[in-house]
């Protein structure tokens, strides 16, 4: 499980953070891999932003090992599932995904279990706004991991039957 943003150091990480948290607790670690990348180069090898680190700790999840990279063409080789935070993430997803790729690209709200965040299709990227945008972040990544581990689950027990 691959989650992509921008810059990898507000929304991606936060996805990771917490579906590896939520894999964690169903005891899959050793069958899921999940990690996280950006689409821009601005903030490699960078911590998460303190906003989003500050408020994923305050509901449990520890994202102190996380550092910003790039996607790169052997993400297509590594992982099944390469999941998008907005419609621009998606688009630039598209352009470097190799023509025989056979996993899944797909926008990360489409997993959400509540109606209303799948209705709203993209994670708002936080970045340049105020303190509110990173609690909504944490929000419908919490729905959306759970909707998307559920999946994954799901088509693990269809696979070992
Ligand atoms: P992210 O947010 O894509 O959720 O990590 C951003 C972080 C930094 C920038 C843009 C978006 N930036 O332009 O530096």
């Amino acid at each position: 499980m691959l989650f992509v943003c921008l810059g990898n150091i507000c929304r991606s990480p936060t996805a990771h953070a917490v579906f590896r948290s939520m894999v964690e607790s169903r005891g899959l670690s050793g069958q899921i891999l999940v990690d996280s990348a950006g689409t821009g180069d601005w903030h490699l090898g960078h911590a998460p932003d303190r906003r989003t680190s500050a408020q994923a700790a305050e509901r449990g999840y520890d994202m102190s090992d996380l550092r910003a990279r790039l996607v790169e063409p052997k993400d297509f080789e590594q992982f099944d599932y390469i999941i998008g935070m907005d419609h621009e993430n998606i688009s630039n997803l598209m352009l470097i995904r190799p023509a025989d790729y056979t996993g899944h690209v797909e926008l990360f709200l489409s997993f959400s279990q509540k109606p209303e965040n799948r209705d709203q299709t993209v994670v708002p990227d936080p970045y340049y706004g105020g303190e509110n945008g990173f609690s909504l972040v944490l929000d419908l990544v919490e729905d959306a991991a759970a909707g998307l581990l559920n999946h994954i689950v799901a088509e693990l027990e269809r696979g070992s039957q």
